[in-house]
């Protein structure tokens, strides 16, 4: 039986909180090295994560200064997340909830999505999410995991997921695009990944001409 949306992503949260749980801390802790890069040298200002997983990446954004709103569909990972801040004096809104639904209607100058598991079938459902996000001369910056050469050695297949080369076709008309680009996994890797490259997509919503 094909399973309704509201199943599918029951399921999608009981795997993820399941995974979560199945360690103290899953991730490093430690910012993306390619959101350090990316982000830099951008104007602070509304940040949200979307699959912010643990929350290293908004606690980072946080402590540079932007005003930061993170989602995952995983309740547990956002409880580590919100523990985190808190223990760092931070405010960061962490929400549990399913991006894109869980931020409707809100837009940020950066919307960050590091190495995404939205199934290929949401494509176009979590694409509009994105540039729906972004507010006008804000940056959208995706980053997925380089295709691995041996794909039966890999733990999963990138092509099963939403990724930074999906998205870049579908952006079309009011967006540049900075960075299109595969290049060395900067920092640690989480838990000795395999991954040693990062597919980063960096491109920036036009603002409204002045007329
Ligand atoms: C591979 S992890 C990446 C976590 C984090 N961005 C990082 O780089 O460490 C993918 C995250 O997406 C979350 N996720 C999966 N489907 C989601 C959805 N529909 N809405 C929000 N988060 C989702 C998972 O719970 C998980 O934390």
């Amino acid at each position: 039986m094909t399973k309704t949306p509201d199943a599918e992503a029951d399921a999608a949260r009981e795997e993820w909180d399941d995974r979560y749980r199945s360690e103290d801390q899953l991730w490093s802790g430690k910012a993306n090295g390619s959101l350090e890069a990316e982000a830099s040298d951008l104007t602070v200002g509304t940040a949200l994560d979307a699959g912010c997983g643990e929350g290293a990446d908004a606690i980072w954004l946080a402590e540079q200064g932007w005003t930061v709103t993170a989602v995952d569909i995983s309740g547990v990972a956002i409880d580590r997340g919100r523990a985190e801040a808190t223990r760092r004096g931070l405010a960061i809104t962490l929400i549990a909830g399913e991006f894109p639904t869980a931020v409707e209607g809100s837009t940020f100058d950066l919307v960050s999505l590091h190495y995404p598991a939205f199934p290929i079938g949401d494509l176009d459902a979590v694409s509009r999410g994105l540039r729906q996000a972004v507010a006008p001369g804000g940056v959208l910056l995706v980053v997925g995991h380089a295709p691995p050469q041996d794909l039966e050695a890999a733990t999963f297949d990138p092509a099963d997921y939403v990724q930074p080369w999906d998205i870049e076709p579908l952006l079309g008309q009011g967006w540049t695009v900075e960075v299109s680009e595969t290049r060395a996994r900067p920092g640690d890797h989480h838990h000795g990944s395999h991954h040693v490259e990062d597919v980063i997509l960096r491109a920036r919503r036009a603002q409204p001409s002045a007329s």
